[in-house]
């Protein structure tokens, strides 16, 4: 997919909305329903002209024993019919707004579920706010179509045909000047329309500019202020804001163009038939009802074009979001569950066995730079292993791999003997705990968050996950407890605390295989010992990966792996690699000359 949103008017072929049928097809009945009260409507919108002939040739212009008469029945009439005109009008807005409203939500859901399921990689080439955006303004604009669009077109396209039979009924000689009129009066005002609706398109557009750049500068607000870029930034957005009012100038002034146009053209064209009408009454070739009528039928099928064309400009615009959304619809993962997942054998005492086989992987954006290479690794059950390494040697990219996030290009890892590939990406998932080194904290409460290892862990069980990961202390101190809000990212705890929530949710899940990415690189002496002896705890029963710069977690390990370029280039004890004087050795005197 692409990874910029183009702005420009959308050139997608009407043809496109047809992808929407699907998202249309289980509303069958209520778009009959739609289409039906719509019909009643269009017929009565239709009838009113009529009524009003009968009424006032009828009514007003016969005298004599019979006017009463007339005038209660034709007004009575007319009533019937405006009563109608109400209904059916209420019910078709009623269904077919429900129908705009329901299709945006089905759509809003199956784009957002499947872009949840696209691996990592999807998100290193898609924007998420370009995402945001498909989910907001291109569904909003589906809605439109959905909601008012098509009804519009459908009742537009009856008005006009009957409007028009019923002109030439009327008055054949004045119809066809008034088609003449209609094209010399509507085509200058739908076009300049057209260039109205662009404008205010670019000014939304600017609009949207501006608070995607606020957007950003709020969220690094810190980061602004000490760097003192207030000012800057200030201006940056004030520079946004000037040019969103320029184009909302340009669109009000051709706005004002247009209202002037169109009220005089229309009134010019109705006082010159009207003028027309008038002779032809006085000369006793039509009556005044008939003018009446002539008019109001006039007014419906010029009223009907005018929405006929905007119709179209919204269906070119549904069209270029209908196809951006079926093209994220249409991305596929390239981690995919295969057909028949194999099953993981039971779960022992010990944890889960791993093994990496000569595994190559290149990050799909580097196709040159290897992340991993020949990587071979064999993880017994139960064992405790540090992965130590200079930055950037690849070690959270080979935790990246174990949870399935990529596909090695080359090799082969197994996890209790099954290749993962072979696993149902869940089977897989749930059996891996991980604390990753960027911790995630979720706008909601505490006990909610750790519970996001776990969902249906009870509140004594994430207590107990607190305590293990020494986490217990700092969220009892909290002033609402467990129930305490932890802000947007959880920035109403320190990074220390955050980690120890991460750690909690890790062990509430109670993987047979946790992985530790420089869990503890964020805690303080005291708090890591605490975590560690917790760690310690929480590493029975499981097999652990950590990685780690401190080598003070590391020398518990029962094995630690030296990475370096993408591979193990040592292996083995604190004590072993020490004298062995390699990188390791190098690593460890550097880091306790520090310490
Ligand atoms: N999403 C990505 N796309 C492309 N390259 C990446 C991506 N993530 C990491 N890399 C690159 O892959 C290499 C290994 O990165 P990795 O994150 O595994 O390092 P690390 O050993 O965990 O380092 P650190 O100790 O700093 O966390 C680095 O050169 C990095 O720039
Ligand atoms: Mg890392």
């Amino acid at each position: 997919m692409t990874s910029t949103r183009s702005k420009a008017p959308q050139k997608a072929s009407l043809a496109t909305l047809a992808g929407l049928f699907p998202f249309l097809k289980p509303y069958k009945r209520q778009f009959l329903l739609a289409g039906m009260a719509l019909l009643v409507a269009a017929c009565a919108t239709l009838a009113v002209p009529y009524a009003f002939k009968q009424m006032i040739d009828l009514g007003f212009g016969a005298a004599g024993a019979k006017s009463a008469e007339h005038i209660d029945l034709y007004f009575i009439a007319l009533f019937a019919v405006a009563c109608v005109l109400a209904v059916a009008t209420a019910a078709r807005f009623y269904m077919v707004s429900w129908l705009g409203e329901r299709v945006t939500a089905d759509i809003r859901t199956a784009v957002y579920s499947h872009v949840v399921a696209q691996s990592p990689q999807f998100f290193e080439t898609a924007q998420t706010g370009e995402v945001l955006s498909r989910l907001t303004t291109d569904t909003t604009l589906i809605q439109a179509i959905v909601g008012t669009s098509i009804s519009m077109a459908l009742r537009n396209v009856l008005l006009f045909v009957g409007g028009l039979a019923m002109l030439f009924v009327t008055s054949v000689k004045l119809s066809s000047i008034i088609l003449i009129m209609l094209l010399v009066v509507v085509l200058p005002i739908v076009l300049f329309g057209r260039r109205v609706r662009k404008l205010s398109r670019d000014s939304q557009d600017r609009i949207a500019d501006a608070s995607a750049l606020a957007g950003e500068i709020l969220n690094a607000m810190p980061t602004v202020q000490a760097f003192t870029h207030e000012k800057i930034e200030a201006n940056r957005f004030g520079s946004s804001v000037e040019s969103a009012f320029k184009t909302a100038v340009q669109r009000i002034r051709a706005r004002a163009s247009l209202t002037l146009i169109a009220i005089l053209l229309v009134f010019g064209a109705i006082v010159f038939v009207l003028w027309m009408g008038a002779h032809a009454v006085v000369q006793g070739t039509m009556t005044g009802g008939e003018l009446g009528q002539f008019i109001l039928y006039a007014t419906i099928v010029a009223g009907a074009i005018g929405a006929l064309s905007e119709v179209l400009g919204e269906a070119q615009r549904a069209a270029g979001a209908t196809e951006r959304l079926l093209e994220l619809l249409a991305a596929d993962s390239p981690v995919q569950s295969p057909a028949q997942p194999k099953p993981l054998p039971p779960r022992t005492e010990a944890g889960a066995a791993l093994r990496l086989a000569d595994v190559r992987f290149h990050y799909p954006s580097r196709p040159q730079t290897e992340a991993l290479s020949n990587l071979s690794v064999a993880i017994a059950a139960g064992e405790t292993v540090a992965i130590v390494g200079p930055s950037g040697a690849g070690k959270t990219t080979l935790f990246q791999l174990l949870l399935r996030f990529y596909d090695p290009q080359h090799g082969l890892i197994t996890l209790d003997g099954v290749d993962i590939r072979q696993l149902d990406l869940h089977t897989l998932r749930n059996a891996i705990g991980i604390v990753p080194q960027d911790t995630i904290i979720f706008s909601a409460n505490a006990i909610d968050n750790i519970r996001y290892g776990r969902a249906d862990a009870t509140d004594a069980e994430v207590i107990a996950a607190a305590k293990m990961a020494a986490a217990h202390e700092f969220i009892a101190k909290l002033p609402e407890g467990y129930q305490s809000f932890l802000g947007e990212r959880g920035v109403r705890l320190s990074g220390g605390q955050r980690q120890r929530i991460a750690i909690a949710r890790a062990l509430l899940k109670n993987p047979p295989l946790l992985l530790l990415d420089e869990a503890t690189s964020a805690l303080d002496a005291e708090s890591e010992r605490l975590v560690q002896s917790a760690l310690e705890a929480a590493m029975v029963g499981r097999t652990t990966l950590v990685i780690a710069h401190r080598l003070a977690t590391v020398q518990r390990a029962d094995r630690i792996l030296v990475m370096e370029h993408g591979h193990v280039v040592e292996t083995g004890t604190h004590a072993s690699l020490v004298a062995q004087g390699g990188l390791y050795a190098s690593l460890a005197a550097l880091q306790f000359s520090q310490d």
